[in-house]
């Protein structure tokens, strides 16, 4: 079992060896529109950290499972995730704050992923090599494709299943074992795909969970020279210290966007591009790393894109996550709610004026759009992490690309244009990892490539190429002589 009850409130262990482990030194996770304590979770102490690395490596030399079964078991867990989706919703809706239609599109969405994963376990492939040059005429040569081992995976809280699924499916559909340290605001999402996995007949030892409050548990981990490869969705920052921290293990990080769409004037359908633009600059309360959050247009029109932006987000129901006509709910806290609130009162004060919102009530930010702003204000130059976008106004299509690609990040651009030629000549001078022509910086499909240039990362999610990253190029050579 891997919730114990105790006196009122839900205690989760850490999930070790096939074993939940409940320890007495807990932290609490907080629903994050009432305030309410949802359950206590044991951290994990640097000796259980330790444990889960132990299993994790036995088990990657000790037990194989052949592609087929892991195929299995991962389409056994997503068919229990179906059937589990709404429990699992409301787990999202609580600990996260997502509003409900956008917490039953995450798991709808992890259900995918775990599929894609499964699918990708039995495709791994190496491939044949020519050996033509003179010397090598009795050798033959060709790769295989091996786990790389333990991988340790450290998720965040704003998508903290799909975000989960997207490093677990495809390690395990690889043939590794994994120790996951989920986002300690939003631990719960991660437990119960354990939970499921295990039902799903994953042998102990394949997942381990280990929880912390703070640094110190994902720090244990990164100093344990015995896993083979990070995983990590989080900030630059963070992203920094776990590159510098792991030396030459392999790493894949997944960091942050203050992710840029341009509207030219020939934009398709204006009134779309700015629905998309805020409809998904406010989705999960802006908290995405590719969320709409600075937005070029063309000052042909631009007072009509800017009315027409504004008009969708005083439409938007805002507040309650549980009702399922809301839009934007809660951001992840207070303490968050209110540095993105300074950020907009800085820009004000700076000379940005709100188009909309700018108000805040507890961690809910209504959702803002700002015009007059600067390239550098915080809300425009930082990923504002928050329901904020920015729309400024641009000439010249040159300029328009400059002012997207000035940024240390470089994760998803998007761009609004009926012009086949200007939309490839973006492809090949926006300096991004995605370019997404006629939809907006958001746009992901699971089962595409998804990682940044620059300080947005390196490495690429999306099964198929985590696969690739999880894996080894192992190359054969057979002398025939
Ligand atoms: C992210 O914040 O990087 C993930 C966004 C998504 O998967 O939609």
């Amino acid at each position: 079992m891997q919730a114990q009850t105790g006196k009122g409130t839900t205690v989760y262990g850490n999930y070790i060896d096939g074993k939940w482990q409940v320890n007495d030194d807990m932290f609490a996770v907080m629903n994050k529109y009432t305030g309410e304590e949802l359950a206590r979770v044991s951290k994990a102490s640097k000796e259980d950290v330790e444990k889960a690395v132990t299993s994790a490596l036995h088990t990657f030399h000790t037990k194989k499972l052949s592609p087929v079964e892991r195929y299995e078991i991962l389409m056994r867990a997503a068919d229990s995730i179906k059937e589990r989706r709404e429990e699992l919703a409301l787990i999202l809706v609580a600990e996260v704050g997502k509003v409900l239609k956008d917490a039953r599109g995450e798991i709808d969405r992890g259900i995918q992923t775990l599929i894609a994963s499964a699918e990708e376990a039995k495709r791994i492939a190496g491939q044949g090599v020519p050996l033509g040059q003179p010397g090598n005429e009795n050798k033959m040569a060709f790769t295989v494709r091996v786990p790389v081992g333990v991988i340790g995976a450290i998720t965040p809280f704003n998508f903290p299943f799909n975000l989960t699924v997207h490093k677990v499916g495809p390690a395990l559909a690889a043939g590794n074992t994994i120790v996951l340290k989920p986002a300690e605001m939003t631990p719960i999402i991660a437990m119960k795909l354990a939970e499921i996995l295990e039902e799903a007949g994953l042998p102990a030892g394949f997942l381990n969970v280990v929880n912390g409050f703070g640094p110190e548990t994902g720090q244990y981990l990164l100093e344990d020279e015995r896993i083979a490869m990070f995983t990590f969705t989080g900030s630059p920052g963070v992203g920094r210290h776990i590159k510098s921290t792991t030396g030459i293990r392999r790493v894949t990080l997944e960091l942050g966007n203050n992710s840029p769409n341009i509207v030219h004037r020939d934009a398709p359908d204006l009134g779309k591009a700015a629905e998309l633009c805020v409809t998904r600059g406010f989705s999960n309360a802006g908290q995405a790393c590719i969320s709409v959050q600075r937005v070029y247009v063309h000052r042909d029109v631009y007072d009509s894109f800017v009315e027409q932006a504004v008009k969708v987000a005083h439409s938007l129901k805002v507040g309650d996550p549980t009702d399922p006509a809301t839009d934007v709910g809660p951001m992840i806290s207070e303490k968050e709610a209110k540095r993105a609130e300074a950020w907009i009162s800085e820009a004000i004060a700076q000379g940005a004026k709100a188009a909309c919102g700018g108000k805040r009530e507890g961690a809910v930010l209504y959702p803002t759009v700002l015009v007059d702003v600067t390239s550098e204000m915080k809300v425009v130059c930082q990923e504002v992490f928050a329901p904020v976008i920015s729309i400024i106004p641009f000439d010249d299509i040159e300029d328009a690309f400059r002012q997207a690609n000035d940024s240390r990040l470089g994760l998803q651009v998007g761009l609004f244009t009926a012009n086949l030629q200007l939309a490839m000549r973006a492809v090949h001078e926006l300096e991004f990892g995605g370019v997404i022509i006629n939809d907006v910086s958001t746009y992901r499909a699971d089962v595409m490539p998804y990682g940044g240039v620059k300080d947005s990362g390196i490495g690429k999610e999306g099964p198929r190429w985590a696969v690739e990253e999880m894996t080894e190029e192992r190359v054969v050579v057979i002398n025939l002589s």
